[in-house]
């Protein structure tokens, strides 16, 4: 991409609206708009990170055995009243009525519609284990929107759910999201711990809030710190397989809570010097609520028995709205944001310090065409801004490496190279450059 030609409107001063630092920084860099309170619109930059989170999640999704569909923002009043959730849900539930006097509501999540879209079509055993999910947005009327993405009213929710014919198969199901979040945060650079969790207005048996760790977050947490060292299974991990240790691992060696379930008792417990306080920001939830909406539902099926019986279903939520602030909150100096290489929103930027002078361009245009075709994506800064202005818009955005071209470099036959989050900055010839980016 060219610079001229994209729509990136950096922010010079800090906005004051904004209280914590990845708000800021998503506004300084020309990522989000405030349309009204908690509904965003995303510019071009932040879109592209929404894009890169989003892919993140399908893969590990997929990979897990989950099947995407998408299912409609808006939904009918009548579907919630067979849950009972209708009048349960309150004042956070956005209520519509179209021409026909017919309500509606734009959905808040999808457990309802899903158990309807099940039982419609599955009657047996026979096509069991089934989980299916969407990515797409929500609203939530939540009393305080705040902090930007992080609480937002309309926000992107990757939203699985499980159907399984018994309790085993379910926490089997279970087991496949939890690893599948662990693979998720991992690689987009985060560290993320889940912790046993109250289950809300969900409902349900067993949950798991998946907390990563700053100290802007809205949940106040307690856990052993040994937990951070636990390894996360890599790419090969059998889904198919027994994941019951990694799961055990995970939540019984090692105690890590919420203040909503926190047990003080417990915590002493812990050795002194490994117990940590602090605060964390929830990016994903895991439940396990069996009949809890097939039952009033009647979603059954029939097993090899004959039988038939309610299914049993888990609902396994990303926030991959709120990724994006939880991801800055984690990675950002005083200069900008620094995103981690899987979700940049560009991989390189290549800053040219003497647009029109043909050395330069030709190197530029070059590097650009190199960068381009091994699929690294540059943005390619060709204005006639001043240098130190392209220096500091480039380390705002944060895009992992910065590729600098100017006539003195080029003379003694180098660029220049800067890595954004070490700082480290390198002469080499232009050649030598694009191996060490591309390598
Ligand atoms: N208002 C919001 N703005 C942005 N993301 C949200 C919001 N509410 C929930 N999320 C994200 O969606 C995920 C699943 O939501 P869920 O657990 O059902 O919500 P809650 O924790 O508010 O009960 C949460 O873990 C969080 O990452
Ligand atoms: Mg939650």
């Amino acid at each position: 991409m060219r610079l001229s030609r994209y729509f990136l409107p950096v922010l010079k001063e800090t906005p004051a609206e904004a209280q914590i630092v990845s708000h800021r920084l998503m506004l300084r860099a020309g990522m989000l708009r405030q349309e009204a309170a908690g509904i965003y619109a995303w510019l071009p930059l932040g879109f592209r990170v929404l894009r890169k989170i989003e892919q993140i999640v399908r893969e590990e999704m997929d990979r897990a055995g989950a099947v995407e569909l998408l299912m409609p923002t808006l939904q009918l009043a009548d579907l919630w009243r067979e849950s009972g959730r209708y009048e349960d849900y309150g004042a956070e539930m956005l209520r519509i009525t179209d021409r026909h006097e017919r309500e509606l509501l734009y959905g808040p999540t999808n457990e309802e519609m899903i158990t309807e879209i099940f039982r419609a079509y599955v009657r047996s055993y026979k096509a069991l284990p089934k989980n299916l999910y969407h990515i797409q947005w929500k609203f939530r009327d939540e009393q305080r929107p705040r902090f930007g993405v992080m609480r937002g009213r309309e926000f992107l929710m990757k939203d699985a759910y499980s159907f399984d014919l018994d309790e085993t198969g379910a926490k089997a199901a279970y087991n496949r999201m939890f690893v599948a979040y662990l693979r998720c945060f991992k690689r987009m650079g985060l560290s993320a711990i889940p912790m046993k969790a109250e289950s809300g207005p969900i409902g349900g048996e067993l949950s798991h809030e998946f907390i990563v760790l700053a100290q802007t977050g809205e949940s106040g947490v307690f856990l052993d710190r040994r937990i951070l060292d636990l390894p996360i299974p890599g790419e090969d991990v059998d889904y198919d397989g027994d994941l019951e240790p990694v799961v055990t691992a995970w939540t019984s060696r090692f105690y890590a809570a919420t203040e909503d379930v926190h047990d003080a008792a417990r915590f002493a417990e812990t050795p002194e010097g490994e117990r940590v306080t602090a605060r964390g920001i929830e990016v994903g939830q895991t439940f396990f609520f069996g009949d809890k909406y097939s039952k009033p539902m009647k979603a059954v099926v029939s097993g090899p028995d004959g039988v038939e019986r309610p299914v049993q279903m888990g609902s396994y939520g990303v926030g991959i709205s709120r990724l994006l602030g939880a991801i800055i909150e984690a990675s950002h100096d005083e200069a900008g944001i620094i995103w981690p290489d899987a979700v940049a929103p560009f991989g390189v930027g290549i800053i040219s310090l003497r647009p029109g002078d043909a050395l330069v361009d030709a190197a530029c245009e070059s590097a650009y065409a190199a960068l381009t075709s091994a699929g690294l994506e540059p943005l390619y800064d060709e204005t006639d801004e001043r240098p130190g202005g392209k220096f500091a818009a480039m380390d705002l955005i944060g895009l992992p490496w910065q590729l600098i071209i100017g006539p003195r470099g080029l003379a003694e036959g180098n660029v220049e190279l800067k890595r954004r989050a070490s700082g480290e900055r390198r002469s080499l010839p232009l050649d030598q450059a694009l191996a060490a980016i591309t390598g």
